[in-house]
């Protein structure tokens, strides 16, 4: 048994989430995951996908979502650090991590690539690139991944500002690599929560022109994350408006025949397969105080503007049938612990009721702090679907 399933062994399992909360009415915030969702999606990811899919480690690392995305087919990994290719290497013997952090300590470079069998390294400067050869020699099994800027198109969070190299610069990084012996590849990330299938294409095009002006056949091509998920909002496009922009940047490309075609989805694998119930501390008229925030599980909502599927749940009774508008409080003393958008919920929520936010297994206790105490730390498991509007 893995140590992923044991674990899975000793959490709680409800049918649904409103079962969950009748039966534990929870004071503090429970996370209810969805392992079967994230399995589905990462096989219907695979399927769909021309090439390798890693999963970004980042985005949730529980284990049972771990256990279910390999359930799923993916064996690949996209780590940004020492400590997460340990718990892959640790819950999932013979997977394989991919390096794709452009900016790595000397230790963990060494050790990723000697104890880790990590062979993928992405770089953005000529500087992380010389730290590899000083490293790991000119191994010709290592691939360097040069991590190229994007524009902003479509994503509610933009990747580019702090990594990535231009044009010239990309292009200079991947001669080096080619000159040095390496695999040399490119990739990018369009930004995430990206929902214009076109910031694929234009990247593409991009990685395309940096090929050219290096000169240099490419041996690997990371089309990264961004892939969206549908929150409140309007539904976010299918996989296939992805995937079919993808496969026309990469017909235009010149690949060499062994060429590895790469993506590293997070939030789209994983998205739906958590929902957060909260509960109600206190509502001031327009306002409920609830026990999970910004610096909880939804910093998202606050720092992407990304909309929260909110539902309510009163098992002991029907909530109003008219809706309104409620601002979300969190439960730290501290003022930015609001939520910046309303949710809609039923006009005589008040204290004691629960709230389940659907569409929360990416970016949120991968993000939660402990600030006041409130670092949610309860996991249980349901098998219902998240409604459809998510
Ligand atoms: C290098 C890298 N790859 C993949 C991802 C996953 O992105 P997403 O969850 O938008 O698919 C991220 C997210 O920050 C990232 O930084």
């Amino acid at each position: 048994m893995t140590e992923a399933a044991a674990e899975r062994e000793g959490r709680a399992r409800f049918a649904s989430v409103a079962d969950a909360v009748a039966a534990l009415r929870p004071e503090a915030p429970v996370h209810c995951l969805r392992p079967h969702a994230a399995r589905r999606a990462a096989a219907e990811f695979v399927s769909a996908f021309p090439g390798r899919v890693l999963y970004a480690v980042k985005c949730n690392p529980h284990p049972a979502l771990l256990d279910a995305l390999a359930a799923g087919g993916i064996h690949g990994f996209d780590v940004a650090a020492m400590r997460e290719v340990r718990q892959v290497q640790r819950l999932l013997p013979g997977a394989r991590c991919y390096f794709m952090n452009p900016v790595k300590a000397r230790s963990a470079i060494e050790t990723a690539y000697r104890d880790g069998g990590v062979r993928h390294f992405v770089v953005d400067h000529p500087t992380e690139l010389g730290k590899l050869v000083e490293i790991l020699g000119r191994d010709p099994e290592v691939t360097v991944v040069v991590r190229m800027t994007t524009s902003a198109t479509g994503a509610a969070i933009h990747l580019s500002d702090k990594f990535g190299a231009g044009q010239a610069m990309a292009a200079e990084i991947l001669g080096e690599a080619a000159a040095l012996g390496f695999r040399p590849g490119l990739g990018f990330h369009v930004g995430s929560q990206c929902t214009v299938a076109d910031a694929y294409r234009a990247a593409l095009a991009n990685a395309a022109g940096v090929a050219d002006a290096a000169g240099v056949r490419l041996q690997c091509l990371d089309v990264g994350g961004g892939f969206p998920a549908t929150y409140a909002g309007p539904p976010a496009p299918p996989l296939a408006a992805f995937v079919d922009a993808i496969r026309e940047g990469l017909a235009a490309l010149d690949l060499a025949p062994d060429a590895e075609i790469l993506a590293e989805p997070g939030r789209a694998l994983v998205a739906h397969a958590s929902t957060l119930i909260t509960r109600v501390q206190l509502r001031k008229g327009g306002r409920l105080y609830i026990n999970d925030g910004v610096y909880g599980s939804l910093s998202e909502a606050k720092l992407a503007r990304i909309p929260l599927p909110a539902r309510l749940i009163r098992p002991d009774g029907a909530p109003a049938s008219e809706q309104r508008a409620f601002e979300l409080a969190g439960p730290t003393c501290d003022s930015l612990d609001i939520l910046p958008d309303p949710v809609t919920l039923p006009t005589d929520a008040d204290e004691g009721d629960w709230i389940a936010i659907d569409a929360l297994g990416a970016y949120s206790t991968a993000l939660a702090t402990d600030f006041n105490g409130c670092q949610p730390e309860t996991f249980i498991e349901v098998a219902d679907e998240p409604p459809a509007r998510v």
